[in-house]
């Protein structure tokens, strides 16, 4: 089923419906990446929280449940050098929290838990052999790149502007996702920690298909056959959905999350730092409007959410998301709440009947 006007991310890819469910670290199950690529798209395995057993356990579950291509996915940030003096302010911003919460300001924090691609991991994209790798803020070192390179995965990356595009193409990647400011979770920005100058989905995509010459992938506030057309128009070649997923019975993410999701609005969202120390967007909660969004104070990713985590626990066993990452992107408001197989082919088809629509007019 190639009707599509730009077919190379399905000849790259070996899929046969340009959707990449995005890997969403915390919230993707192997479940959701088994029935998206068992619906003709691309399931990604995002392994940022996950130690290496984890990966290997989730890779054993989905190779056992499809032959499809599959995309396995990590972070390339470097882990910070600790910075006492940093976190005991950061600690001594949330300790009135603590209070407030019956909990004591001193028991030690757990640390943030966010793992970088690393040569273990890179063991078990050689074991495993994933169709695609994709790496989020960046790219790993060039003995890891080219080991990666050697599996014969193909690689790609997320830009959040044209430089970081260039930056990337120039590096041998495969295809470039062009992530929109619209885009939930973390930002991937590499080159740039200015975020009043990030750039929406609409320009982004034109700007970085007329920079490169690999194929683009646009993400970010997609949500439906509109915006999966409309992304074809900009000049991309596939689209990355992420928080459509999120409403996917396969989405493991907590109740105070799905019904923050249920009821955000156009508005709802806004960048923050203060869940781990690098900018994400996420639905408004207290913590984000009264220490953020946006906090000189956050520790380096990823060790601002350790101290977080206690007051996060117990606030959620009461039912309140004061303190939890309700990651989310600007069109949760257009999701459908279909099963991830079903959700993958709606969005796929949708969006060829618009596309239809639109060049026989
Ligand atoms: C809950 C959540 C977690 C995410 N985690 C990751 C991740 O682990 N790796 C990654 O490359 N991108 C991650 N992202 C970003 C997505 O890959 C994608 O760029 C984004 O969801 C697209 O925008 P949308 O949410 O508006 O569809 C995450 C996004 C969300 C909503």
């Amino acid at each position: 089923m190639k009707h599509w006007p730009d077919t190379r991310i399905l000849d790259l890819f070996g899929i046969d419906l340009p959707v990449i469910q995005a890997p969403m670290a915390g919230a993707t199950t192997p479940e959701m990446v088994i029935a998206v690529s068992e619906a003709g798209g691309l399931g990604s395995l995002p392994s940022a929280q996950y130690s290496v057993e984890q990966l290997r356990a989730a890779l054993d579950e989905i190779r056992a449940a499809t032959k499809r291509p599959i995309n396995v996915n990590f972070f390339t940030h470097v882990a910070p050098q600790p910075d006492p003096v940093r976190l005991m302010a950061w600690r001594a911003r949330l300790a009135p929290y603590y209070v407030e919460a019956g909990l004591d300001p001193s028991t030690p924090a757990p640390a943030g838990a966010r793992a970088p691609f690393d040569r273990l991991f890179c063991e078990v994209v050689e074991a495993y052999r994933p169709e695609v790798v994709s790496f989020h803020f960046g790219l790993p070192d060039p003995e890891l790149m080219k080991r990666v390179g050697a599996t014969g995965a193909k690689i790609i990356s997320s830009a959040t502007t044209v430089a970081e595009a260039r930056w990337l193409s120039e590096r041998g990647v495969d295809a470039v996702i062009a992530m929109g400011f619209e885009a939930g979770g973390h930002r991937g920005s590499f080159l740039t920690e200015d975020m009043a100058t990030q750039v929406g989905t609409m320009a982004l995509v034109p700007q970085i298909v007329d920079a490169v010459d690999v194929p683009v992938i646009a993400a970010g506030g997609i949500a439906d056959g509109r915006g999966i057309a409309a992304a074809f128009a900009l000049g991309a070649a596939g689209v990355q959905i992420g928080t459509s997923y999120l409403f996917t019975p396969e989405a493991r993410i907590p109740p105070v999350h799905r019904a923050a999701l249920e009821r955000a609005g156009d508005d709802s969202t806004a960048l923050t730092n203060v869940f781990t120390g690098r900018p994400a967007r996420g639905v408004l909660n207290r913590i984000m409007r009264e220490v953020g969004p946006l906090s000189d104070l956050a520790p380096a990713f990823p060790t601002a959410g350790g101290t977080l985590a206690p007051l996060r626990a117990k606030a959620e066993s009461f039912g309140s998301d004061d303190f939890t990452n309700l990651w989310s992107g600007q069109a949760a408001r257009l999701a459908q709440p279909l099963p991830s197989r079903k959700l993958t082919v709606a969005l796929a088809n949708d969006a060829l009947a618009r596309i239809k629509r639109l060049t026989n007019c």
